[in-house]
């Protein structure tokens, strides 16, 4: 059994709708419903802790979720985000008299296409002996250049054994608590906890992950969402 910490607290910047990620409709529903859907359908969730956006839209959100979601108010960067919803306030979260080798599982509400066989994939690589935290990831398929700030190029990154990071990402409760109490400055550098475990020493291991399973950034990325959602919803229907 594993506690879900749901990240949904984001600006969504980059997706530009004036509104949080989270809340930005996707095939009828707001983008943070169809991970957390896939995530209580899982008998191997107990609970589901989401991170809400500030603000009243945050607060309506809070004030809306199913049975089986906890909401806590997010932080201002994205680890401060996970601490917080790891803590999860009056109402309960991930009980700090747990097994300490018990597994929480990490994703980001951004990742809509979430599926049940990656979730259960992911919590099978951190329950491994051994192992700190499992990663869902894809091997990188683009030629990756590092350049100066005038775009000139410096070298060529050798791409055999490079991995793009995704979520769902679970860790053993005690390494996960051990990474991120840290100071504010190192927790705003963390765009993955998973690097928190790694200056630490321990033992991540990637989980080969469908490359479907991307993150809404820009409003490219919610069109493909969208599709690919679309084609799932036809599969289920039995439609090819
Ligand atoms: N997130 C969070 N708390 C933060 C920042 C991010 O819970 N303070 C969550 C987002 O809601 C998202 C995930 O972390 O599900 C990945 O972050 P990102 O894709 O950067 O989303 P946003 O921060 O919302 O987008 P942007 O950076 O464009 O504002
Ligand atoms: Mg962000």
């Amino acid at each position: 059994m594993a506690v879900a910490l749901l990240l949904a607290a984001g600006l969504g910047e980059r997706l530009g709708l004036g509104e949080p990620k989270a809340l930005a409709e996707l095939a009828g529903r707001p983008l943070w419903r169809w991970s957390a859907d896939v995530l209580l359908a899982l008998p191997e969730i107990e609970q589901v802790v989401l991170a809400t956006p500030a603000g009243a839209e945050g607060e309506s959100l809070a004030a809306s979720v199913p049975a089986g979601v906890i909401a806590v108010p997010g932080g201002a960067v994205r680890s401060e985000s996970v601490l917080l919803a790891l803590r999860g306030g009056a109402k309960g979260g991930v009980d700090p008299d747990s097994d300490p080798d018990s597994l929480v599982l990490v994703h980001d509400a951004a990742r809509p296409l979430l599926s049940a066989e990656l979730v259960r994939e992911t919590l099978v690589g951190a329950a491994r002996n051994g192992v700190d935290a499992a990663i869902a990831a894809t091997p990188v398929t683009d030629t990756i250049k590092q350049a100066d700030g005038d775009g000139r190029v410096a070298r060529t990154l050798d791409r055999s054994g490079l991995w793009a990071v995704q979520t769902p990402q679970v860790f053993r409760r005690r390494a996960l608590e051990r990474a991120l109490d840290v100071e504010a400055e190192v927790l705003a550098q963390a765009t993955d906890d998973a690097w928190l475990i790694e200056c630490l020493g321990g033992c991540v291991v990637v989980v080969p992950a469908p490359r479907e399973n991307l993150k809404v950034t820009t409003p490219v990325d919610l069109e493909l969402a969208e599709l690919l959602l679309a084609r799932r919803a036809g599969r289920a229907l039995g439609r090819s």
